[in-house]
């Protein structure tokens, strides 16, 4: 028998029922349906509502969807990796609170935090148990509830995030179809620009830390904007290196959905045609860790087995990076 690779074998997604339009925005805070199209290519986003909802009950969604589409007994589960900022308590871990209440009894479980690009940093996390013959069915979700971070006052960033994300499920596989290859990079220097301050070991939670407004997403948006840019064009371009892949090789681009303007700006400078890019940036805005998940379940019906897919991710910490897959089904 060859090599094993981890390869996907099934994706649900999960957004919440409440639409929060551009329109209501412009009720909210001083700006425009406009101004947030031509500057971010988003017209409306999702927001978790309801009396004791939070991010375990969205992952709920996306695993029991998970789970029945691919005919998985909870029991044969063996880990949940769930990439969040935004779990439902700083401990225990979202992901243990997911099994729990899906009923998955025999696995382990974790939260990874790398805020946009956790989901594929859990992916091939997940993927190392599965290649190395530890395991044979991971669960990998990235989800966040962002609007239990976002100041709605703060027209900055109030009109780019929103509530989702998705759950894979991770089998071997021995036809060569899986993860193939991942860059990843990181740089804390990047944390001034893009982080939430309040409630670690540095500004424990208090009256001043709620005054300052540290418990709410700061972001300065160029220099992430710039630095989102570089990082997933640098990344991508070392993975059609490394790989030697032609662009007419690799079927879809899946980048991660912070601004249509860079999206547009790393698949320009991949010289990566439109088409194959997986957008839905326009119906659920930023969901953080939940970005990929949701364009690989948004397109799951467009994809072939044997496609070439390049995910990449680049958000707060800095974090970033990109992976090629080959689809599996
Ligand atoms: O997912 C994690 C990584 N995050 C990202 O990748 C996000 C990266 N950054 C961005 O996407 C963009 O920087 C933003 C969407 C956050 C902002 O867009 P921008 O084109 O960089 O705008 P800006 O911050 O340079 O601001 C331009 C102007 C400012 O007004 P002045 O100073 O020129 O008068 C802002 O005050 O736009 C103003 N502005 C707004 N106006 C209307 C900022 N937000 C808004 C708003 N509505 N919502």
């Amino acid at each position: 028998m060859g090599k094993t690779y981890a390869a996907i074998t099934g994706v649900h997604g999960y957004v919440p029922e409440y639409v929060l339009t551009n329109k209501e925005l412009e009720k909210m805070v001083d700006t425009s349906d406009e101004w947030i199209t031509s500057r971010t290519g988003i017209k409306e986003r999702r927001i978790l509502k309801g009396e004791g909802k939070a991010a375990s009950d969205m992952g709920v969604e996306m695993v029991r969807g998970l789970l029945e589409k691919t005919k998985t007994d909870p029991d044969s589960i063996e880990m949940v990796i769930c990439a969040t900022v935004t779990g439902d308590m700083k401990f225990p871990d979202t992901a243990n609170i997911i099994c729990d209440k899906v009923g998955i009894k025999n696995a382990f479980g974790y939260d990874l935090s790398a805020a946009c690009s956790g989901f594929l940093f859990a992916l091939t996390t997940g993927a190392q148990f599965i290649e190395s013959g530890r395991l044979k069915k991971v669960i990998v979700i990235g989800l966040d509830v962002m609007s239990s971070i976002i100041d709605y006052t703060d027209r900055t960033t109030c009109v780019i995030f929103g509530d989702g994300g998705g759950a894979v499920l991770l089998e071997p596989n021995h036809e060569g179809l899986g993860l193939i290859d991942s860059v990843f990079r990181g740089d804390g220097s990047g944390r001034e620009y893009l982080n939430m301050r309040g409630g670690g070991s540095l500004y424990p939670t208090s009256i001043e830390t709620f005054e300052k407004g540290l418990h709410n997403v700061y972001q300065d948006g160029r220099p992430v904007f710039k630095a989102a840019v570089k990082g997933m064009t640098e990344t991508v371009n070392e993975i059609f290196k490394r790989n030697n892949l032609r662009k007419e090789d690799v079927n879809w681009l899946v980048p991660h959905q912070a601004n249509m303007r860079i999206i547009n700006s790393v698949s320009d400078f991949a010289d990566f045609p439109k088409e194959k890019v997986m957008i839905n940036i326009e119906k659920y805005g930023n969901t953080t860790a939940g970005t990929l998940p949701l364009c690989l379940w948004d397109y799951e019906e467009k994809l072939k087995k044997g496609d070439n897919l390049i995910l990449t991710a680049f958000g707060g910490g800095f974090t970033w990076g990109s992976t090629f897959l080959k689809w599996a089904y």
